[in-house]
Parts: structure tokens; C-alpha cells; sequence
């Protein structure tokens, strides 16, 4: 067997990641390439990234269709830095019988001699370097001469012609140039979008005292234990469906701001600030909790994230296609740990974790028979969003 092993941190994973690896497929004759995704880099400050499992999903949904690709996950789960000689070491271990080509960019190349132990590496696999947008060719030569004259394994260009963006472009420009989505997997794009991935807010440990505090003033006592209810639950299950946790838990704790002020309040918030009322929130102005909630986090708590907002305006009806963070909050909200009066709760709490979608929709079920025995206060939203849901379950959106 001759197999690649593509190394990088593919934050996010492209186009061109895959384009270089069927071209090193190609003309080299490889059996398999297998995407060596980076835990720990010790060249990299990983601080500011996202987590290690949405780059993994990310990896897995781009390869879905692609079958001389696979994941290899070493990296990821190992423990301390993550250095390249100690997979080769046990790649090889693991294949002593087969060739290893070791897939890179030739921005790798340029600092190899530099690595870790790259005297280990390139005993156990020849290195296959792909050219990068820009590359001084004379130079890239140059670099593949000096490593084969220091290192005992062989050392090749892959005949792909660069032109695509670095991952760096795609982070910075996600949300201001959608052209360079074009760079993506749709699903890829789309995974990015519910994950809230590369936004420009994110959220430390900071955040979460200073809009604990603010609550614990805001809120009566009992509206607040829920509150951190809702945080503390969000928290774990961002954690379990791979959504950035702070961000999670700041739309917790806000998700009932605006529930401890009067009905009037309510309604003049939203008429001063052309927010629209529905004939039912003017009957029970208390449904507009989740709107003025919404707009207080930009104009009162100085949290701009849209999807948090967005998950508070609809944490009451939830609403049709609800994103990832709206369903951990409508989740959250209903299976918190100070809930008791609702039917089923232990099975709802462990459906949480099983199939976030099929527990939105069992609370959306006995939402409506709850509300089938008080028809005075159904609100559309609940109806077409269990609509929505029902479909769902039924794989028909
Ligand atoms: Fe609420
Ligand atoms: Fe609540």
C-alpha cells in the first residue's frame, strides 16, 4: 500500500486541501490520503481557534463524498504538543510493510530542518510538498535540494497548480466576502454558519461573571437560579453538539433579561424601537420578553453577537429552521435543572444529548397539547414551528 498523510490544522478545511490530495493521489499512486488533522501545535498559538471537534466535523463533512480520503484523529486526542515524529513514528509502526508519504505545504517545507526530530520523520515517510499561491518556485527547489542532501528520505513537488486562498483568508473574511465561500464545501459553509464559527465576538470566562452579576440584579431570586440553570445547561450541551461554549452560556444568561419588567415596560420598548407586536404579545405582553431580551443585549449589555440575540428573541415559540444555538437555548430553557412540573423531563434531558432536533420537537409536543387544554393562549409561532419539526422527524425538510 502507498499511503499520504496530509498534516495541518484545516481551519477551516477547503477546496484546495482536497484538490491537493487527489492530485497527490494521482501522480504519485497512492491507495489512500488520509487528512492528519493538528491538535496542538507547538508553531502555533492555537488560543484564539475554535474547537478541535468542529475542524474534525468540518474534515469529515468535506471528505464525505470522497472516496480515496480519510480522517486520521491521533492528533487531536494526544495529550501535550503535538509533534509530527511521534505520529510517523507510529504511522509506520502501524504499516511497516507500506510506503508513507508525508503531504505538506511548502510553507512546512521552507522550516522542516526546524522541526522536531525531522530526521525521524523522513525515515519513515517520503515528503510530498504542494506549492502554495506566490511560491518562488527557484526558492521551493532550492529547499527540496538542501532536505534531501540533510535527510535520508526522499523529498518531491506535487504537480498542482496553486490558486487558492489560505485558511487564514477564509477566517478573517467569512462574514465581510462571501466570495470566499466559493472556497468551501457547502456543507462546510453551512456548518460554519450554525457553529457561529469565525465570528468577530466571542466570549471568555470575563463575560460570564460580569453578565452573572448584572442578572443577580436584574432578575428576582428564582428568575435567576433559572437563569444559571439555563447557562450552566447550555454550556454542557454546546459542548456535546461542538457550538463555541461561552457564546453558549452568555445567551443563557441573558435569555430572560427583560422578564422581570412590567408588561408596560414591554410594550414601550418595542414601540419606541420600531420592534413589531403581534396581536398576542399586546394580549400577553409577557411573549414579548424574548424580543426585548434581544434588544437589550446590544443596547444594555454590550453582547452584539446576532445569533445570540437571535436565540433569545425566539427562545419562547422557538420558530421554523431554528440554528444550533436557538435550539440549545430552547432546550436548555425547558430541561434546566430547577424544571419539575413538565411531563417526561427525564427522557427529554437525555434526549438532549442524543438528537438535539428529535427534543425540540418533543417539547414542542406537549407544548401544543398543553396548549390544546388552554386554546386562549396559542401563539401561531409554537404551531408552525411544531409544524416545522413534525415535517422534520418525518425527513421531509
Ligand atoms: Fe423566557
Ligand atoms: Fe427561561
Amino acid at each position: 500500500m502507498r499511503i499520504g498523510i496530509y498534516g495541518g490544522t484545516f481551519n477551516p478545511i477547503h477546496n484546495t486541501h482536497i484538490d491537493i490530495a487527489e492530485a497527490a493521489l494521482k501522480q504519485f499512486s497512492l491507495d489512500k490520503v488520509y487528512f492528519l488533522v493538528a491538535g496542538n501545535p507547538p508553531h502555533k498559538d492555537t488560543a484564539e481557534t475554535i474547537p478541535d471537534a468542529c475542524r474534525l466535523d468540518m474534515v469529515k463533512l468535506a471528505i464525505e463524498d470522497e472516496p480515496g480520503i480519510d480522517i486520521d484523529v491521533r492528533e487531536i486526542y494526544r495529550t501535550g504538543k503535538s509533534y509530527s515524529y511521534i505520529s510517523f513514528t507510529e504511522i509506520k509502526k502501524e504499516h511497516p510493510e507500506d510506503d508513507i508519504f508525508f503531504i505538506m505545504g511548502s510553507d512546512s517545507l521552507l522550516y522542516f530542518k526546524n522541526w522536531v526530530k525531522p530526521e525521524v520523520i523522513s525515515q519513515c515517510a517520503d515528503i510530498l510538498v504542494a506549492p502554495r499561491l506566490g511560491d518562488d518556485m527557484a526558492v521551493l527547489n532550492d529547499a527540496i535540494d538542501e532536505c534531501k542532501s540533510l535527510f535520508t528520505g526522499d523529498f518531491a513537488l506535487i504537480d498542482y497548480k496553486a490558486n487558492g486562498l489560505a485558511s487564514s483568508v477564509i477566517r478573517n473574511d467569512f462574514y465581510k466576502d462571501e466570495s470566499v465561500r466559493n472556497w468551501l464545501n457547502p456543507k462546510v459553509e453551512e456548518y460554519i454558519i450554525d457553529h457561529n464559527l469565525y465570528s468577530p465576538y466571542s466570549y471568555d470566562y470575563e463575560d460570564i461573571l460580569r453578565l452573572s452579576q448584572e442578572m443577580k440584579k436584574e432578575l428576582k431570586s428564582s428568575r435567576y437560579v433559572h437563569t444559571l440553570g439555563v447557562a450552566t445547561t447550555a454550556y454542557s450541551l454546546a459542548l456535546k453538539w461542538n457550538y463555541p461554549a461561552y457564546t453558549a452560556m452568555v445567551a443563557g444568561i441573558l435569555h430572560d433579561c427583560a422578564k422581570c419588567i412590567s408588561d408596560e415596560k414591554r410594550i414601550a420598548v418595542c414601540e419606541k424601537n420600531n420592534i413589531p407586536i403581534r396581536d398576542i404579545e399586546y394580549q400577553y405582553p409577557h411573549l414579548l420578553h424574548g424580543k426585548v431580551g434581544a434588544y437589550y443585549c446590544k443596547s444594555k449589555y454590550d453582547v452584539f453577537d446576532e445569533q445570540i440575540a437571535h436565540a433569545i428573541a425566539v427562545h419562547t415559540t422557538g420558530c421554523p429552521g431554528m440554528n444550533l444555538l436557538d435550539k440549545i437555548i430552547f432546550v436548555a430553557d425547558y430541561i434546566e435543572p430547577g424544571r419539575d412540573k413538565q411531563p417526561r423531563l427525564d427522557i427529554l434531558r437525555s434526549e438532549a444529548y442524543r438528537d438535539l432536533n428529535s427534543c425540540v420537537f418533543m417539547i414542542l409536543e406537549d407544548t401544543v397539547n398543553y396548549l390544546n387544554e388552554n386554546p386562549e393562549m396559542v401563539d401561531s409561532t409554537t404551531i408552525d414551528t411544531y409544524n416545522y419539526y413534525l415535517d422534520k422527524m418525518k425527513g421531509e425538510v
